[in-house]
């Protein structure tokens, strides 16, 4: 689908369904299936990813019920799975490959993990190798891609894994397989990245000396049903947080935002680039900490906005928002800077060249690093219309449709469906706040 998106003359109102957190999603109804009884999780996501969560844990034998937004599992522990498919399809989800595989892998089970194209071309060698450290027997497509399989194995032992690359992903993954092997696993991460793993199952950790953390994990953990409303996704509202505040005249409202601390340096980053952002937390700090993820209110209105450098330590936590980060450092007049970010051209398509390549197209400077990129911007705008590719990426294509909004004519959005990965009603929600 190719998506027209005609400038805005500013963006007013509130939205009070984004999409539920996609992360926290994934995670409640995982880690559901390792409980003893009932979970229910509220506010599920429809967006695909979550869904192929939902489907790879049917197609693994587990009994999911589904009531509109709510989820219902009735699991029996670790011994939950018996799989009626050998090749279980995780679509476009990174976080459901990983997570997954630390469990398929923990419960020896002989399935092969598969995904789309653009999940099969990303890299697995970071799950693989710690779950091979731990006894798990598996092979990988050429280059340690997907398909990923996974053979019966003697049981897997506890490793102490000091994280290579800040990830979230892969320290799941391992803490996963920690819950069906012998003795502790630990997971030592230098740079924090987003902690829902450990929040959600009530994890240990240690601190070292030097401040870093090391997460626990082992057999004898018991894991306590879900039961939850997920937080709307902040990675969804970041959306909103720049184009309301890059379009003069603006003034919008977000409501129910799950704002972890280890989530939400988009704010912090928007900021200090001068965007003014009020975050109010409900009066009941209690309901706003369901399962300890806390929920905020978000109202930005418009602002003219300074260059900025992201931090390291803010580039984990920020990682997903980047690609909409970059539009506003569009609009900022002079350079800003992300560097140590060489993840970036690990997510669903390079988001380095992806990035440069939309600025460029809209006439905005960028100039491209390894790990990172600089954006010179010019300041209120507009950018030149443009047309788009997607990448098949839906967050280059949602980042894309945003700067659209301030282009001097309207802009298309080749491949624009790919936006239902992670926010289905983006473009009914961009036609509801745009004017
Ligand atoms: C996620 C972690 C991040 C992020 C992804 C979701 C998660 O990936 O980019 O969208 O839910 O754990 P990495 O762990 O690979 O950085």
């Amino acid at each position: 689908m190719n998506k027209t998106v005609e400038p805005a003359k500013c963006l007013r109102g509130e939205i009070t369904d984004l999409p539920a957190d996609k992360s926290i999603a994934h995670r409640a109804a995982l880690f559901a299936t390792l409980a003893r009884g009932e979970s229910v999780i509220r506010n599920f996501s429809e967006a695909a990813d979550p869904q192929s969560t939902l489907q790879c844990l049917r197609d693994l034998g587990v009994p999911v019920e589904t009531d509109g937004n709510t989820i219902v599992i009735r699991a029996k522990g670790r011994k939950t799975f018996s799989p009626i498919k050998s090749e279980i399809d995780c679509g476009n989800s990174g976080t459901t490959m990983r997570l997954l595989s630390g469990m398929v892998a923990g419960a020896g089970l002989p399935v092969t993990l598969t995904g789309d194209a653009s999940l099969s071309s990303r890299p697995m060698k970071r799950i693989t190798e710690p779950l091979g450290l731990m006894g798990a027997e598996i092979e990988t497509a050429e280059g340690n891609r997907a398909p990923i399989l996974f053979r019966p194995h003697k049981g897997l032992h506890a490793i102490d894994y000091p994280l290579p690359m800040p990830s979230a992903q892969v320290k799941s993954c391992v803490l996963l397989a920690g819950l069906f092997a012998d003795g502790e696993t630990r997971v030592t991460e230098k740079l924090p990245s987003r902690d829902h793993t450990e929040r959600m199952l009530g994890l240990e950790m240690d601190f070292n000396a030097d401040g870093t953390r090391v997460l626990k994990s082992s057999r004898e953990f018991e894991v306590r049903p879900q039961h939850l409303t997920v937080p709307n996704d902040i990675s969804a509202a970041a959306f909103w947080m720049v184009a309301a505040s890059v379009i003069p005249g603006s003034e919008i409202v977000l409501r129910g935002v799950g704002v972890n601390p280890s989530r939400s340096a988009v704010i912090s980053i928007l900021q200090r680039m001068g965007a003014d952002i009020r975050v109010t937390l409900p009066p009941n700090m209690q309901a706003s900490q369901a399962v300890g993820e806390p929920v905020a209110d978000i109202t930005i209105k418009s602002a003219q906005l300074r260059p900025v450098s992201l931090l390291e330590t803010e580039i984990p936590n920020a990682i997903d928002e980047i690609p909409v980060l970059a539009v506003a450092m569009g609009f900022a007049r002079g350079k800003s800077e992300v560097r140590n970010a060489s993840e970036l051209r690990a997510k669903e398509c390079d988001r380095i060249a992806a990035v440069a390549e939309m600025l460029r197209k809209a006439g905005i400077k960028v100039v491209e690093y390894k790990d990172g990129f600089e954006v010179i911007g010019g300041g209120a705008g507009p950018c030149e219309p443009a047309e788009h590719a997607s990448f098949h990426d839906h967050r280059i294509a949602m980042a894309s449709s945003i700067l659209a909004l301030k282009g001097s004519g309207p802009s298309v959005i080749t491949g624009a469906d790919c936006t239902a990965i992670s926010y289905p009603h983006f473009y009914r929600d961009l036609s509801l706040l745009a004017d």
